[in-house]
């Protein structure tokens, strides 16, 4: 983790240092998603979250592999969004105790999650682009894709969990 500003004059500088926000937003959601696995009394969600803890794993390398590649080094810096995203799934989880309940809220919390990590991608994958970083942009893009995926099966999983909740 870097422990000074980071000083960014350019596209370029904010492109790295955004990367490195990511690896730590994945590396934190790679050490929250067990939690999330445990507390899940559905098995179709619980499935979900764990194909996506597998994806998540291939998103820190993948992540790791761009900065290895433009700048030598897969240092970090503190994303903070996720730091208060995984505060609130914690919550969830030590707050709702009835089980149909805590399923839906776990969904609501990966799924503020995923929305973040949407926004994330899409605003890496364009300045990779302006960048001229054709490859770099190319996997941006199929983790975004990856993302996307993960959300729209939560919400599929959502249609029928929240009924539940509800009878
Ligand atoms: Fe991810």
């Amino acid at each position: 983790m870097k422990l000074f500003s980071a000083h960014i004059e350019d596209l370029r500088s904010l492109y790295i240092s955004d990367l490195r926000k990511a690896l730590d937003m994945e590396k934190k959601i790679t050490e929250a998603l067990p939690d999330l696995i445990e507390s899940s009394t559905d098995e179709e969600l619980t499935d979900a979250f764990r194909t996506h803890l597998r994806e998540t794993e291939t998103h820190v390398q993948k992540v790791e592999s761009l900065l290895l590649r433009n700048v030598g080094d897969a240092d970090t810096e503190t994303c903070k969004v996720i730091d208060g995203l995984v505060a609130e799934a914690s919550d969830t989880i030590r707050d709702v105790t009835e089980f149909s309940i805590r399923n839906i809220s776990l969904i609501g919390a990966a799924q503020q999650v995923e929305h973040h990590e949407i926004a994330v991608y899409g605003t890496l994958r364009r300045w990779a682009e302006l960048l001229g970083l054709e490859e770099d942009a190319a996997i941006l893009e199929s983790v975004e894709a990856e993302e996307m995926d993960a959300d729209e099966l939560l919400s599929e999983i959502s249609e029928r969990v929240n009924v539940e909740a509800v009878a």
